[in-house]
């Protein structure tokens, strides 16, 4: 006989049933420009509705089931103001995460039945492939913006041993700044799509590091400068199944040097009691739906790294509020 629902059990479950419109109002949120229209302070339902083309009629009830979810607050004077989540939106409004990850996912039985990303059925493209000049934009922004977590990896000691980084899917190059930034004599390669280093220049020059860092545009499935004592992938490998990223990682053992370390960044599930749990192990499933990626356990990144030739010498979670984990590994002779 099932037992009947805590009281907990029951309003978890009204939540989750709801997780789905939340995210619409989040999306909503970010599409009718809130963030821009409350900067000043709080506004009307009224005002904002006129503001937005929006019903007068809807609005009052929008703006109050978003007031009652947190992403923005309702004041006693019945005005509306802006909050610190709803800050974060721009995050969402990006390919992948946005409108396009619900399409994706009304076809998520496909990734369930082939372990093939929906993706690439839905829009007949792969993510990346299928982005126009202007979603690649949004992406390329959205990962520099982002990347803004990944601080304390940058500020991690062991940078110190190396002079010469390349990373590898570095993206417009943010995190290999910020390393070059606090290693002075150290020189870097930052390798990606044409389209993703557009912006590059501007980026590293803003952070006085341009002189020190070549851009390679390329693939990494087709080569990968040599030279680096250390070879990055950071967010790289999440985004590609097991026969891809061996592919990759073929591509650094063909330029890395015997001995030279391999740093991968990227989504390690740890322990169900760590915070950082739930957030891997429900973004491994965007990440297949998505991309055909997802987020491994140390056991399946030691096995998926040594399938090539690198061995495994450290795995360990970054400082917060990164919630990745940082892999080690030597690029071994002979192999
Ligand atoms: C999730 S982003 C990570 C960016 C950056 N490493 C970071 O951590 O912010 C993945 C990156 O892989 C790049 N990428 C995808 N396919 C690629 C390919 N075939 N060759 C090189 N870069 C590629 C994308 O352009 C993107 O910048």
């Amino acid at each position: 006989m099932p037992r009947p629902p805590t009281p907990d059990e029951a309003a978890l479950f009204t939540r989750l049933g709801q997780g789905h419109v939340a995210m619409r109002l989040l999306l909503m949120a970010g599409r009718l420009g809130l963030v821009r229209l409350l900067a000043d302070g709080p506004r009307g339902a009224a005002d904002l509705a006129a503001a937005t083309g929006s019903s007068p009629a809807v609005m009052p009830r929008m703006l109050r089931a978003m007031a009652a979810l947190g992403i923005i607050e309702a004041q006693a004077d019945g005005r509306f103001a802006g909050t610190g989540v709803l800050d974060l939106i721009d995050v969402l409004l990006v390919p992948g995460f946005d409108e396009t990850s619900y399409t994706a996912w009304e076809h998520a039985g496909h990734s369930l039945r082939t372990g093939e990303p929906a993706w690439d059925q839905v829009f007949g493209k792969s993510f990346f492939d299928s982005l126009d000049a202007g979603q690649s934009d949004a992406f390329d922004l959205w990962n520099t913006a982002t990347a803004a977590s990944l601080a304390p990896i940058a500020a991690m000691e062991f940078w110190s041993d190396f002079h010469h980084v390349v990373d590898v899917g570095g993206g417009q190059g943010r995190l290999l700044a910020e390393i070059l930034a606090a290693n002075p004599d150290m020189e870097g390669q930052l390798l990606d799509r044409p389209e993703s280093l557009r912006r590059s220049p501007e980026l590293l020059e803003r952070r006085g590091v341009a002189d020190r860092c070549r851009l390679v545009p390329g693939s990494f499935f087709d080569e990968v400068p040599k030279g680096g004592d250390a070879y990055l992938l950071s967010r790289v490998l999440l985004n590609w199944n097991d026969e891809k990223c061996v592919a990759i990682l073929d591509t650094i053992g063909r330029a890395a040097e015997a001995g030279s370390t391999l740093v991968v960044v990227d989504l390690l599930i740890p322990p169900p009691d760590h915070p950082a749990y739930c957030f891997a192990v429900v973004n491994d499933l965007n990440l297949l739906v998505g991309f055909g990626g997802g987020s491994r356990s140390e056991s399946e990144w030691r096995r998926l790294i040594e399938t090539g030739p690198f061995r495994v010498t450290g795995v360990e979670m970054s400082p917060p509020p990164s919630m990745m984990g940082v892999i080690f590994a030597v690029r071994e002779a002979g192999r």
